[in-house]
């Protein structure tokens, strides 16, 4: 269960089918930085017994993830290069708590938020991209996205209590949804 406030219209969906290498090229941004994000909270959560270990198995299939869209990049001759970032990530920190332990708590929930629109969408590119070796990318990666989405809650219950952390999860799905409403809308996983 993705614990998801809105559902991805589908402008997007034809924005992204419009825009297949600026996507490939966003998305393989994109598990690079999930890759190192989940990394810092490893550093960062170095002394909470249950974090570390599956931050970094976080981490690596991440890097895995990475490394199968640059594969799919250079089939098609698309070069990987800087991107510019878009404003969803920090615009969604945005209501991040100053301070701890409920910082912590709200960033793991935002990265389990981050890998629920990432699967949702994922979801969409597997059956609406007309490319059957990019819909079986997609499709094999959207599973690891919603493992991972279910990993990011379990670390958030590992800090605090279940009723603190299930309510704080909607409340920042719901601004998680404003957040991606106000977005301009391209060929971005996260627009
Ligand atoms: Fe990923
Ligand atoms: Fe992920």
């Amino acid at each position: 269960m993705l614990r998801l406030a809105s559902v991805t219209p589908p402008a997007w969906t034809d924005a992204a089918l419009g825009g297949v290498s600026e996507l490939l090229l966003d998305h393989a941004h994109c598990e690079l930085k999930a890759a190192s994000t989940a990394l810092g909270l490893a550093f960062r959560c170095a002394s909470i017994p249950g974090l570390p270990e599956p931050l970094s198995r976080l981490a690596r299939e991440e890097l895995e993830h990475f490394e199968l869209v640059l594969a799919a990049l250079r089939e098609r001759g698309i070069a990987f290069g800087r991107a510019a970032a878009t404003p969803y990530a920090a615009r969604l920190h945005g209501a991040i708590r100053g301070a701890e332990p409920s910082r912590l708590v709200d960033t793991l929930l935002c990265c389990a938020l981050i890998e629920a629109r990432s699967c949702e969408r994922m979801q969409l590119l597997a059956t609406r991209l007309p490319d059957p070796s990019l819909r079986d990318l997609y499709e094999g990666l959207l599973a690891s996205e919603a493992r991972h989405h279910a990993t990011y809650v379990d670390l958030a219950l590992e800090v605090a209590p279940r009723t603190e952390v299930l309510r704080r999860l909607d409340e920042l799905a719901a601004h998680e949804a404003s957040v991606l409403a106000d977005s301009p809308r391209g060929p971005r996983l996260h627009e």
